[in-house]
Formats: C-alpha cells, structure tokens, sequence
C-alpha cells in the first residue's frame, strides 16, 4: 500500500484533458495566486532564492518564476509527471528562459541539498496533508542542510483542534473536507508537530487562517 497517490503518473490522455492541474487538488488560479501573494505579504523578494516543497505542476510556480529574478526559482517533487506537465504546459516560453530546468529535482525524501544552495525561503502547499508527520521531521533535517539561520518555511496542515480527539476522523468547517489521523489526507494537532519536530534547528509557530478554501491552516517554521 502506498502512503499517498501521487506515485500515479498522468497519462497523456489524462494531461490532454488539463487533469494534472485536478491531481493537484484544484482551485487552480484561486490557490495559485493565494501561495504567491501570501508569501509576497510574508517577505518575499524577487532577489531570494525560493523553494517550492512538493511543487507539484506550477499551480503557485507559474507566478513565483514569473516575479522572481531569473533561476531564483526552485522546485522539488516525487512526480515526475506533474513537474513535467508542470514545465511543459504550464509556462510560458518567457518563463522557461527564467526557470533552468536543474531547479526542478524529482525525489520523494526531500534531498534539497543536491540543489547546493542555501535558500532563503520555503513553502510546502498541501503537502504534509498527503504524508504521515515524520515526512515532516526529514524534510526539516534535510532543509536545514539547505538553509541557514534566519530561514523560513511556510507549511500547510489540517489541524485538530487540542481540545478533539485526533484519533478520530474530522470535518473541517471551511472546504468541509474530512480528514483522519492516520490515512491521506491527514491531520495533527498543532502540540504533536511542535512535538514532533524537537531536537531539531527550526521554531513552530501557527500562522492560522490563510484563507485557504480547503480549510488548511499555515504554520511557520523557521531555523535557529
Ligand atoms: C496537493 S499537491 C500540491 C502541489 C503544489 N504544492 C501546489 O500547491 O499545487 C501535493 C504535492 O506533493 C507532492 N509530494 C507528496 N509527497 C511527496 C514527497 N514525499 N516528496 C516530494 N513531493 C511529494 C505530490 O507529488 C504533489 O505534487
């Protein structure tokens, strides 16, 4: 059994039919613009190098390359043919002159460092609600490789409220969608990340409310 679907790769058929921008989740402009101004409005400079933590196919990417300085964008990601139909179909000849394509990495246990830089600053869109929670311990070790003090990544999560059993399955009031505790899509409480993250160089902090139409909330991480 497999932890989540994005293993699936998208037929032709499928990309034909624009389906990546579903496998995604959706909401195709609506999340896109929102990832981007959020991080504009959270210190975002077209100067920085940016990372797109399971990048998927340039929902948010499209307007992160087009504003950031040239190859200051980069992406990372398990699915190959997302970040393909990502690349292919979703940029604009413009924007594939600003994006090398040696800063689109295909890998599932977060190895960032192959990208050898140091980053600035991350983002993790409806990501860590595909995986279990220790994905999000590797992929703090991994990014602190990547980083240095003062670096932030920005992290989407349903979160159980502390006063629910997380045992339970869970009907989040904004999107209702239902999430569970120990299969996709996942929730946590927020006490069980900051738990779950001890020993390691970064701070939590709940950001909250993002306006996020599934009801994902944003958490901050940023390393000591
Ligand atoms: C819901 S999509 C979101 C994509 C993108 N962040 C966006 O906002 O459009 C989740 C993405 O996380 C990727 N992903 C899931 N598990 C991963 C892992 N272990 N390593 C890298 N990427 C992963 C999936 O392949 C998929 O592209």
């Amino acid at each position: 059994m497999s932890i989540n679907d994005y293993h699936k790769k998208l037929t032709d058929e499928k990309l034909e039919g624009n389906e990546h921008r579903n496998f995604v989740g959706s909401y195709w402009d609506e999340i896109g613009s929102l990832q981007f101004n959020f991080m504009k409005d959270f210190g975002l400079k077209p100067s920085m190098q940016f990372l797109d933590v399971g990048c998927g196919c340039m929902r948010g990417g499209r307007f992160f390359v087009s504003w950031l300085d040239e190859g200051n964008y980069f992406g990372i990601d398990m699915n190959e043919s997302l970040i393909k139909a990502g690349y292919d179909r979703e940029l604009s000849q413009e924007l594939k002159d600003k994006l090398p394509v040696k800063n689109l990495l295909i890998d599932d246990l977060f190895r960032v460092n192959k990208f050898n830089v140091k980053f600035s600053m991350a983002l993790a869109i409806s990501v860590f609600t595909h995986l279990p929670l220790a994905y999000l311990r590797l992929c703090l070790i991994e990014l602190a490789r990547a980083t240095e003090e003062g670096a932030v990544l920005f992290a989407t999560f349903f979160i159980c409220p502390e006063d629910r059993s997380e045992d339970d399955s869970l009907m989040h009031e904004q999107g209702g969608v239902i999430t569970f505790p120990f299969s996709d899509p996942y929730h946590f409480k927020f006490s069980k990340l900051s738990n779950s993250i001890k020993g390691l160089p970064w701070d939590i902090e709940l950001v909250g409310d993002w306006k996020h139409p599934r009801g994902q909330l944003m958490v901050r991480f940023v390393r000591k």
